[in-house]
């Protein structure tokens, strides 16, 4: 299928609906009276053996006796006719087949399901769902759902896997006055999924911006490539489930396919430009704000308000979402002294105080208007005895108007009683921005401003590194014939060394002469470890001994770990000691990665050392990376602030942090059967002096 073929599906110009039904209440009743209600211009053919005439269409006993070409056939009988029915839609040549019917993968009979797709595609058709409550689509005025109402027409496009849930937001998009471009639920994506229904609303003009509820993804690579291309056209928030243990087990069962590692998830959706919201109306707040106010497309922001406390949590969201606030005193105080009382603030926060007036916020606004350095507002108002209600609509439209006309974000955070909401409600259905909450508000301009920023970004292509992959291969060879699953700690040295990365200088002794001569040559203190096949955790096994000093202490310490090793493990065969540089103290961290089921190979950066489990400081990238975005990985970690120098500290080097996380991305590209791979800790030196990874460890896998 290419890939704007899937119009069809959206857009048909025939639909057939095998198992409509002439009861009202009944699922096939609905979807054919959603079909007249909704406008659909095209060939309408119920498919029902008992009924002559339904919703005014004349009624075929089967789709084979359909007369005309059949692009859509929506499926409404009961899961054990449903393979029955595809398989005479398919030999009827229809091209899509939507089957609401429930009772296939997501209970457990992935048998049936995979029957039906076999016999749809080998035919020539492709299946949304099982277990979906259906397509809309504005631009083809289709609505093959079997929802309640109707659906007001609009901008927002919706892709739900949870078909209940998608029945509610239609209800709830409406209440809001948000109208849609497309809802499709997506159900058990036994063949068609989300990354499939991208590709229409990519290419629909009348979607301005996409919101997805996502229980679990299956093809990850895919979906990444799908939500690239259609953030580079339009804005997309996600909603997803499944945070929680219990609640991804939860989503699990619910749709019948895994949902992924959360953190990789949330890491990939941002890598690719769309933006998670917690909750639905986080979700329909952000979605429509984008759709409908023109994009914040520039950085000072002031926020103006009439109370202290709502300044300061405007404020603070402005942090959460990168909202640059403006901050040249002198422009400040010259364009809002005028309507601020002396105990206000003209800093920003602009503190026109409690009893301001519509008057005072026309004035203040006007001179947000006119001053050019402001290039965005966050307008707030709490509702006081001293504010003349009935000229708070009025004064938000007339502010609003102008501020649009300039080119200048606008954004209202309306806290008040019933006379504030009716407000609240009358701007929204004019299509502006405002919200009955701070966050809200902030929120909704910070999605937008962040999103500008993301598209004005050039995404670099992948940056690798030139690493031996052969003699990593080759270490990989001899460890998997050695029957082991990860590597020893001196061929994670080796694999490190064949991709460039700075370890401490370490060899192996076999021989206690020989550790004295090694720790004589490299200079105390040393280190001294273990190489044993038969111990991993070496320092579990009193393996390790740091801060050797002395020849007799390398004498001392040689026995001591062999003793140790052999009291945690009798049977364990010993390589040899191996004598390590003792690495001066530096900030730790971590890179890391691993090959997750749904996205592929992933890196890692973070805070490392022992703090790795208990600060879980990490973020997450999928391959591949340019250098630009291991940068940004950098500087995305809560620690990232260690790294430029705290308490009289000077920089650290950043540059050679973005190498290794090349690198090791490079490693994992190139050698499949690398499984995951932790650099830890990385000792990071100042600017200009580079790194040391101290241990790594390996795992392989045939
Ligand atoms: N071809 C065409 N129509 C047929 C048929 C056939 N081979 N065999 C039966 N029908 C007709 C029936 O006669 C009936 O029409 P009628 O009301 O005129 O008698 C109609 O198809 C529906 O069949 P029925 O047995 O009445 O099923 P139903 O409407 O009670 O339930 C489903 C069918 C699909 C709705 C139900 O099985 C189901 O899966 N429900 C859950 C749907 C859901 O929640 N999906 C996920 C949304 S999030």
């Amino acid at each position: 299928m290419s890939r704007g073929e899937i119009k069809r599906l959206f857009e048909p110009e025939s639909v057939a609906v095998i198992g409509a039904s002439t009861t009202p209440g009944k699922i096939g009743y609905s979807v054919v009276r959603n079909l007249r209600n909704g406008g659909y211009e095209g060939k309408v053919y119920p498919i029902n053996p008992k009924a002559d005439e339904i919703w005014g269409y004349k009624v075929y006993a089967g789709i084979g006796k359909v007369e005309g070409p059949v692009d859509l056939t929506v499926i409404t009988v009961p899961a054990a006719l449903t393979y029955d029915s595809v398989k005479e839609a398919v030999a009827k040549g229809t091209k899509y087949i939507t089957i609401i019917t429930s009772g296939f993968g997501e209970v457990g009979d992935y048998e049936t399901e995979n029957k039906i797709v076999a016999c749809a595609n080998e035919g020539g058709a492709r299946i949304l769902g099982p277990n979906i409550f259906g397509v809309f689509s504005a631009a083809g005025k289709c609505n093959t759902t079997f929802s309640a109402n109707n659906i007001l027409p609009g901008n927002v496009a919706i892709l739900t896997q949870s078909g209940a849930l998608g029945i509610a937001m239609i209800g709830k998009t409406a209440a809001a006055n948000i109208g849609l471009s497309v809802m499709a639920s997506i159900g058990n994506k036994s063949d068609l999924d989300e990354a499939d229904c991208l590709e229409y609303v990519i290419r629909d003009d009348s979607t301005k911006a996409i919101l997805m509820y996502v229980e679990g993804i299956k093809d990850g690579i895919r979906f990444m490539d799908a939500l690239r291309r259609a953030t580079a056209v339009k804005p997309v928030i996600i909603l997803k489930a499944g945070r929680s243990q219990r609640g991804a087990m939860a989503a699990a069962s619910h749709t019948g396919s895994l949902a992924g590692s959360d953190e990789i998830f949330d890491a990939v959706i941002k890598q690719c430009g769309a933006a998670r919201a917690e909750t639905l109306e986080e979700a329909f707040n952000w979605c429509n704000f984008a759709a409908n106010t023109p994009p914040p497309k520039k950085h000072n922001f002031v926020i103006i308000t009439n109370g202290g406390g709502i300044g300061v949590m405007a404020t603070d969201a402005c942090e959460t979402y990168n909202i640059p606030l403006y901050d040249d005193q002198n422009v400040l105080k010259e364009a809002f002294t005028p309507m601020t009382p002396a105990f206000g603030s003209v800093k920003n926060p602009i503190d026109i105080t409690g009893g301001a007036t519509s008057t005072d916020y026309n004035l203040a606004l006007a001179a947000s208007a006119a001053t050019k350095e402001v290039e965005g507002v966050m307008a707030l108002y709490c509702e006081t005895a001293t504010f003349d209600t009935e000229n708070l609509t009025p004064m938000v439209k007339e502010t609003y108007k102008k501020h649009k006309e300039l080119g200048k974000a606008i954004v209202y955070a309306l806290v008040g009683g019933e006379l504030v909401s009716d407000s609240i409600r009358a701007l929204q259905k004019d299509g502006i921005p405002a919200y009955s909450d701070v966050m809200h508000a902030v929120s909704s301009l910070g999605v937008s401003y962040n999103y500008q920023n993301y598209i004005a970004k050039k995404h670099d292509a992948a940056d690798w590194a030139k690493i031996d992959t052969a003699g990593i291969n080759s270490i990989i060879d001899r460890a998997l014939a050695d029957g082991r699953s990860f590597l020893l700690a001196n061929e994670g040295s080796d694999v490190m060394k064949a991709a460039g990365v700075a370890i401490p200088g370490s060899e192996v002794a076999p021989s206690l002469e020989k550790a004295i001569e090694l720790a004589e040559k490299m200079g105390y203190p040393v280190v001294m470890k273990v190489v044993s096949r038969d111990i991993l955790h070496k320092s579990d096994a009193g393996g390790v001994i740091l801060g050797v000093k002395h020849k007799d202490d390398v004498i001392a310490g040689y026995d001591t770990i062999i003793k140790n090793c052999k009291k945690h493990n009798p049977k364990a065969v010993i390589d040899g000691i191996e004598v390590t540089e003792m690495v001066s103290a530096g900030t730790e961290f971590i890179v890391g990665g691993r090959r997750d089921p749904a996205f592929g190979p992933v890196v890692m950066f973070g805070l490392g050392g022992v703090y790795v489990e208990v600060m879980k400081d990490v973020v997450f990238r999928a391959l591949p990376i340019s250098r630009d975005e291991a940068r940004s990985m950098v500087d995305s970690i809560k620690a990232a602030k260690l790294l430029s120098g705290v308490r009289g500290q000077a920089k650290r080097d950043v540059n050679s942090i973005v190498d290794t996380i090349i690198k090791v991305s490079t490693i994992l590209n190139e050698c499949p059967r690398i499984t995951d791979i932790e650099v830890n800790p990385i000792v990071v030196y100042e600017e200009g002096k580079g790194l040391k990874a101290v241990d790594s460890r390996i795992m392989i896998a045939k």
